[in-house]
């Protein structure tokens, strides 16, 4: 897959309209789907960059190399359902988090968000990524004072999507670390659920993110 990437964003609220902004600067060429005409978080997200536009969802997907799912999860049937055959073939990075009431699996962790969009959009080749921080680190992931970037975990079943991804990531600001298979999405899922009740909850740590270290000394 060459640079520039064509990229379509299905949800463009506190995660998508972020990224959406960074990967149009890195230089794709990035259109929002719009499913309800005259939206407000699709026009806040356009305005963030000249470069941005909208088109409704199945012309904003049609032709894309990669789209990003960044809908609440409870829609992400409804939002992959009319556009399913379209996706064929593309990268669908998921954004989204199962999270239910009281900060748990919203799935009961008997299988993954990633699995329910796999199924909604069977032929397109699933990535979960930019899950595991919340939305302020997707506005400025840059942390003053250390030499490296934060880690962005993703996982998918396709080596060629999860390498398209890793780039998006690098151009996101993040080093990407891939941690295996789409099955692993369960294991993020919790992994994201841990930093919020860590970073919103409990411990109430603004601005901390992870990094990974390896001894052979490779960056993630
Ligand atoms: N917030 C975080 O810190 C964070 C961090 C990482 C991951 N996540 C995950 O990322 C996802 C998005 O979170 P968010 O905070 O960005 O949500 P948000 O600010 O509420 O934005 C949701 C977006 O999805 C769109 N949308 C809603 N229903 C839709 C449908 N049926 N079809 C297509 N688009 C639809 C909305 O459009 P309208 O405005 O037109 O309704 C809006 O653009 C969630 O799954 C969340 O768990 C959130």
């Amino acid at each position: 897959m060459t640079d520039p990437l064509r990229i379509a964003f299905i949800g463009t609220g506190k995660v998508g309209a972020p990224l959406a902004a960074r990967l149009a600067r890195a230089g794709h060429a990035v259109v929002i789907g719009e499913v309800r005409p005259g939206s407000e978080s699709v026009r806040q997200a356009v305005a963030r960059d000249p470069r941005l536009s909208a088109k409704p969802v199945a012309d904003a997907v049609t032709g894309a190399d990669v789209t990003f799912l960044a809908t609440p999860f409870h829609v992400v049937e409804d939002a992959l359902r009319p556009v399913a055959s379209l996706l064929s073939g593309q990268v669908l990075v998921d954004c989204t988090n199962p999270v239910g009431p009281g900060l748990v699996h919203a799935l009961a962790s008997e299988r993954s968000g990633s699995a329910v969009v796999q199924g909604a959009a069977p032929h397109a080749r699933v990535v979960k990524a930019f899950t595991v921080y919340g939305f302020e680190n997707f506005e400025d992931p840059t942390y003053p004072g250390y030499e490296v970037r934060p880690t962005m975990p993703i996982c998918g079943d396709d080596e060629d999507a999860k390498a398209t991804v890793a780039r998006l990531v690098d151009h996101c600001g993040f080093d990407a670390l891939d941690v295996g298979s789409l099955a692993q999405a369960l294991h993020l899922e919790h992994m994201t659920l841990l930093w919020i009740r860590m970073v919103r909850v409990e411990r109430r740590i603004p601005d901390l993110t992870w990094t990974a270290l390896r001894r052979d000394g490779i960056r993630a």
